[in-house]
């Protein structure tokens, strides 16, 4: 199966989150299983700057944007030397600081930047000769691609027979632009319509291509459930209820390779479930890389990872913060994202009692550290499309206290003293109380050092590899393509 895999991130290339996780490992897995898969991705400055190795793969590729015929060459390198990844280069939008803006907001091109990224995809096919059976896109950023296919690239014989299958990262995030912006696309004016691409007088990328992939998933079993109801919908649920047969779940997996204490190279001290010792190692090492208190070594290290956002629940942590600092735990929390949760967060780094390590910011080996070395990972999202730190945190041996929801819910199993099975602590309602409450529970069984080490042991032994999800694709694909010949 020939399958061109086409996201806005792909670690190492460039990243803000899990989808760039996804887009690095997902094609390797996809490889693996003998398909002939290859990734399109933006050629970012932060890209250029990783010094990756790569070479010319198609010169003075056009492109239509708008009224504008843009021509530029299109470079390949490789994931784990194996998956290629043609990077398209144009300066005037790839260029800048940030993938997508700035903290005052979206670029004011973004249209332009994205309708770019998946009309050159396209046109690359058509200049090398390229026919995937499937173009896998990911998120809004190239959620046209599944539009274009059946309409201005649909009389093109080289793409009869390939279908398309639209991923949803998270749903809150459409690519919403004003109307005026429409003859960007170059879509015939008939799909701006309510039926199309018209949103409420706007226009919105992922709804077409919610509404033309032969297939949508997302990415765990509950948030495929939870975006066809008012409460998860982001206004789309109407829209994804129309695609019910033809939207699946499939959960994310974590790439071994690079999350794993036992190969770790960023952590301190390697370790696997069968000798913990270097999780200790690992304690020490975070609290004097934050500049912690010593004492804390022997106290529970409590930790949070990712962006300072609503999704991710800060709301509900900063509800707590202070009953957290006021226990006898350590609190380590990594993260960067609105300005007034920057703002909330930085403050504790003033905590006189050493028991704070708080870091604004993004930084990958922190990360890292923070996984083997914290006791006790929190995700109180509001909602979560799947999350990955929570399986990274199994894997480490740090146990996750989650809110109940999204992939959240499908990978952390509630802990239960009577059978000693799950591997976490989950809380329902979106409400402090609950949160604090599940977080006491967790910190009364790791007093006890029997059921805590079985509680890390459950999570070490969980198995998120990619294969498995990684075969549900093909099954996905399969789907499209049948949906993609009965039309
Ligand atoms: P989301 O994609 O919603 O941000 P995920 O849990 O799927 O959430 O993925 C987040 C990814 O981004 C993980 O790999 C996590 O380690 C990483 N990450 C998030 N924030 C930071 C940060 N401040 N520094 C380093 N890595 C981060
Ligand atoms: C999104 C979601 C997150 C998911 C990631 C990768 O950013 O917020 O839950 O894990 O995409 O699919």
């Amino acid at each position: 199966m020939k399958i061109l895999f086409l996201a806005s991130e792909v670690e190492p290339l460039a990243k803000t989150g899990g989808l760039a996780d996804v887009a690095g490992a997902l094609p390797c897995a996809l490889h693996d299983l003998g398909c002939d898969v290859r990734i399109g991705t933006p050629f970012y400055r932060h890209t250029k700057e990783t010094g990756i190795p790569c070479e010319l793969f198609a010169s003075r590729i056009h492109v239509q944007v708008g009224r504008l015929r843009l021509t530029d060459d299109v470079y390949q390198t490789y994931l784990n030397r194996k998956v290629p990844v043609y990077l398209f280069n144009k300066e005037e939008f790839f260029d800048r600081n940030n993938l997508y803006g700035t903290v005052n907001g979206d670029y004011f091109d973004n249209v332009e930047r994205f309708v770019y990224l998946c009309r050159g995809a396209l046109e690359l096919c058509l200049a090398s000769g390229f026919v995937p059976d499937i173009i896998h896109c990911n998120d809004w950023h190239t959620a046209l691609v599944p539009v274009y296919l059946k309409s201005l690239y649909g009389k093109s014989t080289l793409f009869r027979k390939t279908a398309s299958v639209l991923t949803i990262h998270n749903l809150a995030y459409q690519g919403v632009y004003p109307a005026d912006e429409y003859f960007v696309t170059g879509l015939p004016d008939e799909l701006f319509n309510p039926r199309g691409i018209e949103f409420w007088g706007n226009i919105n990328f992922l709804k077409g291509g919610i509404l033309f992939a032969d297939a949508v998933t997302t990415v765990s079993k509950q948030y495929s459930k939870e975006v066809q109801t008012p409460e998860f919908g982001f206004g789309l649920d109407d829209v994804l209820r129309s695609r019910t047969d033809n939207l699946y779940g499939i959960v994310n997996g974590v790439d071994y390779s690079v999350w794993n204490p036992a190969v770790d190279s960023l952590i301190a001290k390697r370790y696997d479930e069968s000798d913990l010792s270097g999780k200790a190692v690992c304690k020490k090492d975070l609290i004097e890389t934050l500049n912690m208190d010593p004492s804390f070594a022997t106290k529970p290290i409590l930790a949070m990872v990712g962006r300072l956002t609503d999704q991710k629940g800060c709301a509900l942590l900063g509800q707590i913060i202070n009953d957290l600092m006021q226990m006898e735990t350590g609190f380590v929390l990594l993260g960067e994202g609105e300005p007034r949760y920057n703002q909330m967060f930085g403050t504790i780094r003033r905590d006189p009692g050493g028991g704070a390590g708080i870091i604004i910011g993004y930084n990958n080996r922190l990360a890292h550290k923070i996984m083997a070395g914290a006791d006790i990972l929190l995700i109180p999202s509001r909602y979560e499309p799947c999350g990955l730190t929570q399986m990274y945190a199994l894997k480490y041996g740090t146990v996750p206290v989650v809110r109940d929801t999204g992939g959240l819910s499908d990978t952390v199993r509630d802990f239960a003293p009577d059978t000693g099975k799950g591997n976490g602590f989950k809380f329902s309602d979106y409400r402090a109380a609950s949160f604090l409450a599940r977080i006491k529970d967790a910190l009364r069984h790791y007093k006890n050092r029997k059921t805590w080490q079985k509680i890390i042991r459950n999570g070490m032994n969980a198995d998120f590899s990619w294969k498995r999800s990684a075969q549900q694709y093909l099954q996905v694909y399969q789907k499209a393509m049948e949906n993609r010949h009965g039309n």
